[in-house]
């Protein structure tokens, strides 16, 4: 208990506007950082932005501004997304702020002063779209957009002298590469020789940067810059205690198509700077939009905000952590959204704490009852939801929480069932203390129920727990005090109506 627990998202780019793409790896930070948090865990969750290189420079001179201008204007509306989905963030941190730039200078002189960077020209094929110089063979792959040949005298970071090193690690680690086909598809890259990594921008190419310490004719490459950012937040220059409370990272999270970096430049970086390598780094897949990859260039991007307005946070919150299999790609269709609220969060969740705030209010003025005894389908209640406990954490410490979710979402069905089975709107006409028994049942398993997924869904399961007027945040059976007077409440998910869809 009371473990210290670090979380990172990427940093995101501030060329582009959030979407459901970005938002989603910062809710699924949140959700677990809460999650910490709920078990007691001194969780600390890092999540920024990008605001260095090519083209954040592009995107600002298009719109005629200066970058940092352009970067302060975006960042507002990061932050004002953040808030509106309820992102818990304990820092964010801005690859502009001074206290950023300060790390990366002395990153690049510790790694300089060990001999691990040298200048060299070199003549190659440059992806302008992902800043970086491409191997022949990444050019004939057709993914690369914007291919310019380019013959340049830059700094070189001696990245193939940790490749054995990083093998190792790898190797000796299991947590280390999340999940398991994508630590193989790092250990397959690195059978091949490693090349070093360029990393530095001649000004006169690209002055939107970090200067190097060594060369002011240079700034530095965006990604040895961005990764930083994981050691500046938790105090890595300027507060120790902090810094040895919270590195290594518990975690950093990402989306597969920025697995190379962080799982090989970042670690090298870190090994020829003397610091400790994080725990895991675990890359997840892609929404896809009618199997395409959801992205601004291809005009297919689901605004968040939009969905938002229309649905509320909690239900795409809960939609986002539910449908994705961590790992692989989802696919994102308001049809499976549309299914997925009005089954789970409408019928089956939300029907629930009607039915029982209905008859509660009803037969007993509204004050919970006391369960008077527990009968054997109260006693398979309760163990039911002892079980979903244990098997919830199972879940969530394998990353596999939408079935964390699905395990919580049989245990609602379970109690709809056990309603159904007791009918506690016939045994309120002739037996109050028996039916007493079955609301107080139903309730408690709700309360723990939306406990369970409060990290998902914040702020409804907020209202459902002063519905039940408890503040018990305990996941053992009994946290509900009967005696308490109900919340009022309208419906927590209204069934959205597909007629006119
Ligand atoms: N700035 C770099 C990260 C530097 S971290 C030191 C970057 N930024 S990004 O804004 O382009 O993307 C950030 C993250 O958003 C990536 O992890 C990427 O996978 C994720 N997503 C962008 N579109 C996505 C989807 N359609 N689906 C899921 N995640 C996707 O890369």
């Amino acid at each position: 208990m009371n473990k210290p627990f670090y979380i990172t998202t990427p940093i995101y780019y501030v060329n582009d506007a959030p979407h459901i793409g970005t938002a989603y790896t910062t809710i699924l930070a949140d959700v677990i950082s809460r999650y910490q948090k709920q078990l007691g865990n001194d969780s600390f969750f890092l999540t920024g932005l990008d605001e260095h290189g090519q083209k954040v420079q592009d995107a600002a001179t298009k719109r005629g501004v200066h970058p940092k201008d352009h970067c302060d204007e975006m960042s507002k509306s990061f932050l004002s997304l953040w808030e509106r989905l309820h992102i818990s963030n304990n820092d964010f941190i801005r690859t502009t702020e001074d206290r950023h730039k300060i790390v990366v200078e002395k990153i690049l002189k510790t790694v300089y002063n060990a001999g691990d960077i040298y200048e060299d020209e070199y003549e190659g094929l440059y992806s302008v779209s992902e800043e970086r110089f491409i191997t022949e063979k990444e050019a004939e792959s057709g993914q690369f957009r914007d291919i310019k040949k380019l013959k340049e005298k830059n700094y070189f970071f001696k990245m193939s002298k940790y490749q054995n090193s990083l093998i190792e690690h790898i190797k000796s680690n299991p947590m280390f590469l999340q999940p398991e086909h994508r630590k193989n598809e790092i250990l397959g890259f690195l059978k091949q020789p490693l090349n070093d990594l360029c990393i530095s921008r001649p000004k006169s190419r690209l002055n939107w940067g970090i200067e190097l310490p060594f060369d002011s004719n240079y700034v530095t490459y965006v990604w040895f810059d961005a990764l930083i950012n994981y050691i500046t937040a938790p105090g890595f220059l300027n507060d120790k205690i902090l810094f040895d409370k919270y590195w290594p990272a518990s975690m950093h999270l990402i989306g597969k198509d920025i697995l190379t970096t962080h799982a090989v430049y970042w670690p090298t970086m870190l090994m020829s700077a003397g610091i400790e390598l994080p725990k895991t780094i675990f890359a997840h897949g892609w929404w896809l939009m009618e199997d395409e990859k959801m992205s601004k260039s291809t005009g297919n991007v689901i605004n968040p905000m939009d969905l938002i307005d229309d649905y509320g946070v909690d239900s795409i919150r809960y939609y986002l952590m539910r449908e994705m299999v961590l790992g692989q790609d989802a696919n994102f269709t308001i049809k499976s959204f549309i299914n997925r609220y009005n089954s789970d969060l409408a019928n089956d969740f939300g029907n629930l704490l009607s039915r029982i705030s209905t008859l509660i209010n009803k037969n007993y003025n509204g004050y919970i009852p006391e369960a008077s005894y527990m009968g054997e389908e109260e006693n398979k209640i309760k163990s039911s939801c002892i079980d979903l406990v244990e098997k919830f954490d199972i879940y969530m410490s394998k990353m596999s929480i939408n079935e964390a979710i699905e395990e919580t979402l049989q245990f609602v069905r379970k109690i709809n069932r056990y309603f159904e089975h007791m009918a506690p709107w016939k045994l309120v006409k002739e037996d109050l203390s028996s039916a007493a028994t079955v609301l107080y049942t139903g309730a408690e398993g709700l309360r723990i129920c939306s406990v369970l997924l409060s990290p998902i869904m914040p702020e409804r399961t907020k209202i459902l727990l002063y519905v039940l007027n408890t503040d018990s945040k305990i996941r053992n059976w009994g946290g509900l005090d009967y005696g308490k007077k109900l919340g009022e409440h309208t419906p927590l998910f209204p069934r959205i109506n597909t007629d006119n869809i």
